[in-house]
């Protein structure tokens, strides 16, 4: 029976390997959800298997309590699977918080049922899934409350805040060494443990919103490698291939986030993002132009080609469909149209694709920033739909700004740029955007969905 539970184990780590292949490219991403779906079916249906095969007197009443936390967990994971696409980020940052959480327990449990007779090793491992597991609990709280903007989402900073985290954690450290090296002082756990929870929050508190789902990613890691040293605790080897996996992907995309942002690690945890560009974009008083729908609309079927850049005001506006429907009245007359995706448009990696694909735009129109930014000067309109930070060309030009170094979608560069969103706020960085005092540039004041629905009613009517 074990070598086959093994076998099930080994099949799961396989669905999991490859679910993270696929997911990594959109045309294969829904078989890498069904294949991450299957694997976590059979480690689960593997370990219940497990559980009667050693212990099956005891299984039922151990079933009993498994079941009711499987209620439990359906009654919260459910609503939070229906979230809207927008709060993907912030949905993201709660289930990290219960996965920690989880580990953190299990920790803890375990901890009382073994000591003092625990090994060094196991209690090592033991000592690392409590603290990344209550401190990532905490700090994925915090990076929900921020996004969902139940907390200030400013960095809230003050002097010396680097030495109190850092020494903090130093202390954390100290404890968790002193509990490997003497497991039977019992009265220390709960201090580690208190530690690690403020240590979550204190971690959290000078990050500033805009920097929140790198820092997610980030948490991600944390959380996977505290199941990974769950996995050391139970010797259960499933958990520790899964949680490494989750580790290492939740510190490759963080990498990939921090790269795309032109950011170091160290700047998005220590840097407070977000606190100085507000200050400055405050009170500018600048002309910019704005057109009419039917004047937009006259600039596009004019046009032989046009790039349109999604941005996160498309995503709130829910504006994909209408876009949609843009693309099919341009391309019907003939004008070539494709999209120019940023890394980080949005507020996650692949927002833009994700949402474009569920329009049904066909996937060759999306093209990736770099290329695009190779065809810009020979486009004839760039339409920005709610994107702002993404489209900045204070990060190519000014080195005071604190996007500066940022790749960025090069509109300007086209010959007309028309821009759709509410006003001249800034975006997610707060800073100022000064595309939109060009004089190639034409603001088209509306919201993303309106008024590009306006565009398709106008071109249509044009075309009548
Ligand atoms: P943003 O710079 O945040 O700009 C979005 C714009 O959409 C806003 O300026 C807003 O202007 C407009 N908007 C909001 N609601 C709208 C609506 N209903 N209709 C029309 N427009 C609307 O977005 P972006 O250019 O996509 O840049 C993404 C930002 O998020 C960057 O700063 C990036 O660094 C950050 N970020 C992203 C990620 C990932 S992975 N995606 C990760 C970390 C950080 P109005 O209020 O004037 O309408």
């Amino acid at each position: 029976m074990e070598h086959l539970i093994h076998l099930v184990y080994l099949a799961a780590a396989i669905c999991f390997i490859l679910a993270l292949k696929w997911l990594s490219a959109v045309p294969t991403a829904r078989r890498g959800v069904i294949t991450g779906i299957a694997g976590m079916l059979l480690a689960v249906g593997g370990t219940l298997a497990l559980l009667w095969a050693e212990v099956p007197a005891a299984s039922w009443a151990t079933y009993r309590w498994i079941l009711t936390a499987f209620v439990i967990g359906s009654c919260i994971g459910v609503p939070m699977a229906l979230m809207p696409m927008t709060a993907v980020p912030q949905r993201t940052a709660l289930s990290h918080a219960f996965g920690a959480l989880a580990a953190a327990l299990v920790g803890t449990a375990e901890f009382y049922l073994r000591t003092p007779q625990i090994g060094t090793f196991v209690m090592t491992a033991l000592a690392l899934e409590v603290l990344l597991g209550y401190l990532t609990f905490t700090a994925s709280l915090m990076a929900f409350g921020k996004l969902q903007g139940i907390l200030p989402t400013r960095p809230m900073t003050y002097r010396g805040q680097n030495v109190v985290n850092l020494g903090l954690f130093g202390l954390a450290v100290l404890v968790a060494i002193w509990l490997i090296l003497h497991p039977g002082h019992r009265a220390l756990f709960p201090v580690l443990s208190v530690m690690a929870l403020i240590f979550g929050i204190c971690l959290i508190i000078p990050i500033g919103g805009a920097d929140m789902p790198t820092v997610i990613s980030l948490l991600n890691a944390y959380a996977g490698l505290s199941a990974s040293a769950m996995g050391f605790v139970l010797n259960n080897k499933l958990l520790i291939i899964a949680g490494a996996l989750d580790g290492s992907s939740g510190l490759i995309l963080s990498i990939i986030m921090c790269k795309a942002m032109n950011r170091s690690f160290a700047n998005v945890l220590f840097g407070a993002f977000g606190q100085v560009q507000m200050a400055a974009a405050a009170g500018e008083q600048k002309p910019a132009h704005s057109a009419t729908p039917e004047e937009a609309a006259s600039l596009l079927e004019n046009a032989q080609s046009v790039m349109i850049v999604p941005g996160y005001g498309m995503a709130v506006a829910q504006a994909q469909h209408a876009v949609r429907e843009l693309f099919e009245v341009l391309t019907k007359r003939g004008i070539k149209v494709a999209f120019a995706i940023h890394p980080v448009a949005g507020r996650m990696p692949g927002h833009m694709n994700v949402l474009l694909a569920e329009a049904n735009i066909p996937y060759d129109r999306l093209i990736e920033m770099e290329d695009a930014n190779i065809e810009m000067s020979q486009v004839d309109v760039a339409l920005v739909i709610g994107a702002n930070d993404v489209t900045n060309p204070a990060a190519r030009n000014n080195k005071a700004s604190p996007i500066y170094g940022m790749p960025i979608l090069d509109v300007d560069k086209a010959r007309t740029v028309m821009v759709i969103k509410r006003s001249l706020n800034p975006g997610f960085a707060g800073i100022d955007n000064e595309l939109y005092y060009l004089d190639k540039t034409l603001m088209l004041f509306g919201d993303a969905k309106a008024f590009t629905l306006q565009l398709v009613k106008q071109l249509g009517a044009n075309a009548a």
